[in-house]
This record gives C-alpha cells, sequence and structure tokens, in this order.
C-alpha cells in the first residue's frame, strides 16, 4: 500500500512517512485559519481544517447564547471527517478562535477524539482583545498526555506583523527543533 502512494506521489509519500508537521484548526469567521495558514507556509507542514457537521448560527446573539451552553455543559459537538490524521505526526499545531475564554468545541471534540499522547501540541489563537482565559491549560486538561508547549494568542488575524509573531514563537517553543520538508527536500525551520 505504501509503495503504490511512494509511485503516486514521491514528495508527499515521504513528507508523510517523516512523521512531522500536523496543522488543524478551526475557525468561525477565518481569523484562525489565516493563522494556520501563514504556520503551514512557514513549516511546509500539512493542514486540516475541523468543521463541525452542524453549523453554528449566522446571527450572533443565537451563536454566543449557543456557544455559552456548551461551553458550560461541555458538549462535543460531531465533526465532518478530515482530511489528515495526526497519528503519523509528532508536532501538531491545534488552533482555535478564543470563545468565551476557552476553545470553541469543535476542536475540543477534535482534541477528545484524537490520541495525542507524546506529541508536541503548539496551541494558537485568534481573540478580539477580551476575556482571556486559560487556552493552553484546557488543552492540556484534554490531553494530559501531550507536551503542550506555550500558546500563542492572536488579536484578530495578526495582520502585516502574523510572520514575525509566529518566528519568535516559533523559537520560544523550540519547535525549531523540528526537521521540516519542503518538496522532499530536509531544510532548516526558520
Ligand atoms: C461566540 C463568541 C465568543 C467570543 N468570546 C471571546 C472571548 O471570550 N475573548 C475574546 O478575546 N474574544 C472572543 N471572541 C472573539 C473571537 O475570538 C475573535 O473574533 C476571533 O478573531 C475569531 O476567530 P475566527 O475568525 O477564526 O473565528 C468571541 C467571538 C464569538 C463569536
Amino acid at each position: 500500500m505504501m509503495e503504490r502512494m511512494k509511485e503516486k506521489n514521491p514528495d508527499r509519500n515521504e513528507h508523510i512517512g517523516s512523521g512531522q508537521i500536523l496543522i488543524v484548526s478551526y475557525s468561525y469567521s477565518g481569523n484562525t485559519h489565516r493563522i494556520a495558514q501563514e504556520i503551514q507556509k512557514a513549516t511546509g507542514g500539512d493542514w486540516s481544517e475541523i468543521y463541525p457537521w452542524q453549523p453554528y448560527p449566522m446571527a450572533f446573539p443565537e451563536l454566543l447564547q449557543q456557544v455559552k451552553q456548551e461551553v458550560q455543559s461541555h458538549y462535543r459537538p460531531g465533526l465532518l471527517p478530515t482530511s489528515h490524521t495526526p497519528q503519523a505526526y509528532s508536532a501538531v499545531f491545534v488552533g482555535s478562535p478564543n470563545w468565551c475564554g476557552t476553545i470553541a468545541p469543535p476542536l475540543a471534540s477534535w482534541l477528545y477524539q484524537n490520541d495525542l499522547s507524546g506529541k508536541v501540541l503548539l496551541p494558537f489563537y485568534s481573540h478580539c482583545g477580551g476575556v482571556s482565559g486559560d487556552l493552553r491549560g484546557d488543552i492540556f486538561r484534554l490531553c494530559p498526555k501531550a507536551d503542550v508547549r506555550e500558546a500563542l494568542s492572536v488579536i484578530d488575524d495578526g495582520g502585516e506583523e502574523l510572520p514575525d509573531i509566529l518566528r519568535e514563537w516559533f523559537i520560544k517553543t523550540r519547535i525549531t527543533e523540528f526537521r521540516i520538508f519542503r518538496a522532499g527536500q530536509e531544510r532548516s525551520f526558520l
């Protein structure tokens, strides 16, 4: 099976086989996905977007009411199938908007459904400067056997400074120690 995949797409196979970086993100209005996209550009990792089965309401009052209820009851919404599973990766960036001082329920579902023991997790989130919460702690409580590194919080989508913000965070979290691959070539992180 692996040999057949390799024939079809040798670069991709080597990338997955190298067990390096996965980026997983949920985003309601696009900011977190933009951060995820920039991480993907910088790391050459694979990116998997999370979508709940049931989309959230469009109108803010209903959205807020539903999110508050879900957060308070630790509700785990069902998810659509994702493009990548985390087994083959050693480091997983996990992103979400800050919703009511915590991670959005779709990311909580994904973390709950997947075994992330022994993996390095790098939480990142977008927020609007409101309640800050402890998103790293929330992720650690869901994945107590993972090595959860310092979380990155970004206002909205980080604007033009985002690449610099990411660079500093990569160094601080020592993710730069990971080898990364692009088009089948190993290269340095930054
Ligand atoms: C239901 C809801 C709750 C939110 N709660 C918070 C909050 O507690 N603290 C905060 O700073 N921002 C909060 N926000 C703002 C979002 O985190 C912010 O707009 C973020 O950039 C959205 O990211 P996204 O575009 O990836 O969905 C909330 C937004 C919504 C819709």
